[in-house]
């Protein structure tokens, strides 16, 4: 292992550590027990680490801001809680969703109080920098609520464009990872102009993100994944992959692929099979990878544009979000 490698390593374990000693509350057990459990199921936990990073570009001891980056953490653990309802997902983590293992009514409310710890998670940051955190803190969020409300408008729309696409996914994937970099940023009091950099550089590679979400949705190895494959095809979800096949296809694909959108009962797992076979007929993979690609170099070319004091953190911060493009969970 080298040393970046090891560094996130060795950041990551210290940040589980304080995940798994958190105490969110004891009773009803039927509130808090879900969240223990989605919290513990692990996950990359790609944005804490982003927040940590970003304050080691400027400041030792990162260990003194684990909990505002854990804040992040159980905000986006709240809106997958929430998301697994609204997208009907079996499977989050390889294990089963919290509204499949309890029901619909306790995924929504202990997502709901998730969202109060997560608040609650934000108030030891210093006074004179709360107001600035809690600003960007909530206009992320609600962009995030935004982008998840076009994703559902979006199924049911047949005139989705690619512009309208990207900044649905902007909105509801990329701008957390900007902002948990631009947080970090500045809880070590980076300069105003580094911390915006930094946020620019997360919603690219946000965006490259969700669009490697998508194509694992469709191409993932269930086992690493742990999530169903095929989701976004079952609901006509409007990814990059569909869009694009329904911009180049033409006869059969073509028929076929609307005969497919269109049906109001199918087998779930025909459908995902023929509509699969559509996308590898079209090369959907590939036009896919180099609309991601494009955005992480967009993403990269920003960061290669940032001066900052501590040179190991900005390698392993470099190592850390390329390591993103060829993941496969
Ligand atoms: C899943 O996020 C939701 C998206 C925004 C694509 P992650 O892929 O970061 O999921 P975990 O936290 O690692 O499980
Ligand atoms: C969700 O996007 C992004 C959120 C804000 C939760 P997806 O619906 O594609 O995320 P997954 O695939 O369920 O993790
Ligand atoms: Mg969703
Ligand atoms: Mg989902
Ligand atoms: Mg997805």
């Amino acid at each position: 292992m080298n040393q970046n490698k090891k560094d996130v390593s060795k950041i990551l374990q210290e940040l589980e550590n304080h995940i798994q000693e958190y105490s969110y509350g004891k009773s009803p057990k039927e509130l808090y027990e879900p969240i223990s459990y989605i919290m513990s199921l692990g996950g990359k936990r790609i944005r804490p680490l982003l927040t940590l990073l970003a304050y080691s570009l400027y400041k030792e001891e990162y260990q003194k801001v684990f909990t505002p980056a854990m804040a992040v953490e159980v905000f986006h653990n709240f809106t997958l809680m929430h998301d697994d309802i609204m997208d009907d997902a079996p499977l989050r983590r390889g294990k089963a969703t919290v509204h499949e293992k309890w029901n619909a009514n306790t995924a929504i409310l202990s997502g709901d109080v998730m969202l109060v710890k997560a608040y609650d998670m934000l108030l030891g940051i210093s006074p004179d920098l709360l107001p600035e955190c809690l600003r960007l803190f909530n206009k992320t969020a609600a962009e995030v609520c935004e982008g998840q409300q076009h994703d559902m408008n979006f199924e049911t729309m047949n005139t989705v464009t690619e512009d309208l696409y990207i900044d649905m996914i902007r909105q509801k994937t990329a701008v957390l990872l900007g902002f948990a970099l631009q947080f970090g940023a500045i809880l070590a009091g980076a300069p105003k102009e580094d911390s915006e950099k930094l946020y620019n550089f997360g919603v690219n590679i946000g965006i490259g993100f969700q669009l490697k979400d998508d194509l694992l949705d469709v191409y993932a190895d269930k086992e690493k994944f742990g999530k169903q494959v095929g989701g976004d095809i079952i609901s006509n979800k409007k990814t990059f992959l569909l869009l694009k096949a329904k911009e180049i296809a033409s006869g059969e694909n073509k028929v076929s692929l609307e005969n497919w959108i269109s049906a109001k009962e199918f087998d779930k797992v025909e459908k995902v099979n023929a509509v699969t076979a559509i996308y590898n007929n079209l090369g959907i993979k590939n036009l896919t990878e180099s609309k991601m690609q494009e955005y992480f170099d967009m993403g990269f070319s920003q960061y290669e544009n940032l001066k900052v004091p501590n040179q190991d953190a900005y390698q392993t911060l470099m190592m850390l979000t390329k390591d993103l493009v060829n993941r496969e969970k």
